[in-house]
């Protein structure tokens, strides 16, 4: 591989202080070589309505719908909102799907990370992820898996991922995301979605 491959992260939290970010930001900081790291935005979009979705659609749509395209792969991180993935990250999904024929997510390999404090590793959240992404044509990376439990234990107190063995899944887990995303030359010389027929 010569280059680096440029990778959207999306967050599934909107919070200031959230745990999911920081885990996100822990990943940015390991990712190999390979890897280019970069946050894309999801608090802004409005909620999708394909009223609006006209030949001027809302400007955070475009520019959301862009900054995708722009990206060889993704790396989504999500919390759990009541056994589900966050209403943001849904609609972020919802909004890069449309208007039909120009799904900006398709083809592009991606990798799924659920963070919480509790016990169960935010499953649900990820697995409604997953099937939201089989739905816009993302082929996500079934193994290795990281469901991330009791998260504030593997972060010190400014935030950053301390706990050893954490650190050390997340490095093997993007190194395996890199490989993956080589699995799919079409997406990375595209470096945009192709468009899918949904
Ligand atoms: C509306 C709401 C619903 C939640 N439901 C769940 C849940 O189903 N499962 C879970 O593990 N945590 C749940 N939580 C707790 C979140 O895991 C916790 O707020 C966590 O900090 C959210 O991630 P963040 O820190 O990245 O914002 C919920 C939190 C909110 C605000």
């Amino acid at each position: 591989m010569s280059q680096s491959r440029n990778v959207g992260v999306l967050v599934g939290s909107l919070r200031k202080e959230s745990y999911t970010r920081k885990i996100a930001r822990g990943l940015i900081a390991l990712a190999p070589p390979t890897l280019s790291l970069s946050f894309i935005e999801i608090g802004e979009l409005p909620l999708y309505n394909p009223d609006l979705d006209t030949e001027s659609p809302p400007k955070p749509w475009t520019e959301f719908r862009q900054r995708v395209r722009e990206t060889d792969a993704l790396l989504f991180c999500t919390p759990e909102h009541n056994r589900g993935m966050p209403a943001a990250m849904k609609n972020a999904i919802d909004v890069g799907s449309r208007p039909r024929g120009q799904n900006v997510w398709n083809g592009k390999p991606a990798g799924v990370i659920s963070v919480t404090p509790g016990s169960f590793g935010a499953m649900a959240s990820h697995h409604q992820l997953r099937q939201a992404l089989a739905a816009v044509g993302v082929p996500a990376m079934p193994l290795p898996e990281v469901f991330i439990a009791h998260v504030e234990s593997v972060l010190g107190p400014d935030g950053a991922v301390t706990n050893e063995k954490t650190r050390e899944i997340l490095g093997k887990y993007l190194q395996a995301l890199a490989v993956w995303i080589e699995r799919f030359p079409a997406a990375v010389k595209a470096g945009a979605g192709a468009g899918a027929g949904r």
